[in-house]
């Protein structure tokens, strides 16, 4: 039986990689913060470990003594994501723990360079810590999660308003994959030995914006108006133009994701889903229709009589 540490245990994609874990029969150690810990389920194969990625290397070293891989889903900036990963590595280097995935789970990192994104950025320098490590580095693609992408920070679905809105033509095929379904794949991916140094992307579906479009058209019953908000050059510098002026990152952070996805540059390659049968992810038809419908809410304070929703 593998021994799997998770890291970032208790978060929105940590807790499902858990239980991902424990149904494919790991024994699982999961790190959890103290004021946390009471969010995790109890079972026969699940070892709390109360920590924190601060502690440093050596108060981390019990938690992955005897573990084969760990996957960290830990979500912060450079202190967690650079300094508190590396701990987790020289502690995982010392315990002779033969592979980690870090908490990447993003578009295709590495097919854009320093500069684009900024929590790309951090990714990236953690992944350069692995190139002298002997712990092998699998990092896991899977574009973006649809919880995200349309929800309000993507500015792309407005209910008020009744609108869609895309930058550029809206025709390259974009990446898009549910939480429950990168936990699935991640579980798959965690106990696969051949992944030891792998850069792995799978993928729930992929689809343009237009297609995107007829899809939340198509579950919500009503019609949304196509706005074009610009070029992808006009997209580069609405970003400049936000960095310039934004009090925090997260003003640009989601059209920095917008950039790479649209001009094709964090497209993912090489999609291995064929080596995860046993992973059957959800369509967008079928997340709109389930726990994507709530996209479509509207505040109560909005409804206007006659005006909305219009039928499609
Ligand atoms: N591709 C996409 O569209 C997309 C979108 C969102 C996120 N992601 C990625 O998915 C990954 C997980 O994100 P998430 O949304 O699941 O994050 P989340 O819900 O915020 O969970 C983060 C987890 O990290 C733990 N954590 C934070 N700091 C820690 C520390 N110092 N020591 C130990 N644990 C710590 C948190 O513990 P507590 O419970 O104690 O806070 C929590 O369990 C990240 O890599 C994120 O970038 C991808």
């Amino acid at each position: 039986m593998t021994t799997v540490l998770v890291a970032g245990a208790t978060g929105s994609l940590g807790s499902l990689i858990v239980k991902n874990l424990l149904e494919r029969g790991a024994d699982v150690r999961a790190l959890v913060r103290g004021p946390s810990k009471d969010k995790l389920p109890t079972h026969p194969r699940l070892t709390p470990y109360v920590g924190d990625l601060t502690d440093g290397a050596a108060a981390l070293q019990p938690l992955v003594d005897g573990v084969e891989v760990v996957v960290s889903a830990v979500q912060g900036g450079p202190e967690i994501i650079i300094d508190g990963q590396r701990e987790l590595l020289r502690a995982a280097e010392r315990a002779g723990v033969h592979r980690m995935i870090p908490s990447d789970f993003s578009i295709n990192l590495h097919g854009y360079g320093y500069g684009i994104n900024v929590l790309s950025d951090l990714r990236r320098r953690f992944a350069d810590e692995f190139d002298s490590s002997t712990v092998a580095r699998t990092s896991v693609s899977i574009g973006a999660f649809p919880e995200y992408f349309l929800a309000d920070v993507h500015e792309i679905l407005d209910p008020v308003a009744g609108t869609f809105s895309i930058w550029g033509d809206g025709t390259r095929p974009i990446d898009i994959t549910t939480i429950p379904d990168t936990a699935a794949y991640t579980a798959a991916i965690a106990l696969d030995p051949k992944t030891a140094g792998r850069e792995v992307h799978v993928v729930g579906q992929q689809l343009s914006m237009l297609e995107l479009r007829n899809e939340v058209e198509a579950a919500s019953g009503r019609r949304w108006k196509l706005v074009r908000k610009g070029t992808l050059r006009d997209l580069r510098a609405e970003i400049a133009r936000r960095q310039f002026t934004a009090s925090s990152m997260f003003e640009y952070l989601a059209l920095q994701y917008q950039i790479a996805m649209f001009d094709g540059t964090a497209s993912l390659r090489d999609v291995r889903n064929a080596d995860y049968p046993d992973v059957l992810p959800t369509s967008v038809t079928a997340y709109l229709a389930g726990s994507g419908a709530a996209h479509f809410a509207v505040p109560e304070e909005n409804w206007r009589q006659d005006e909305w929703p219009t039928a499609v």
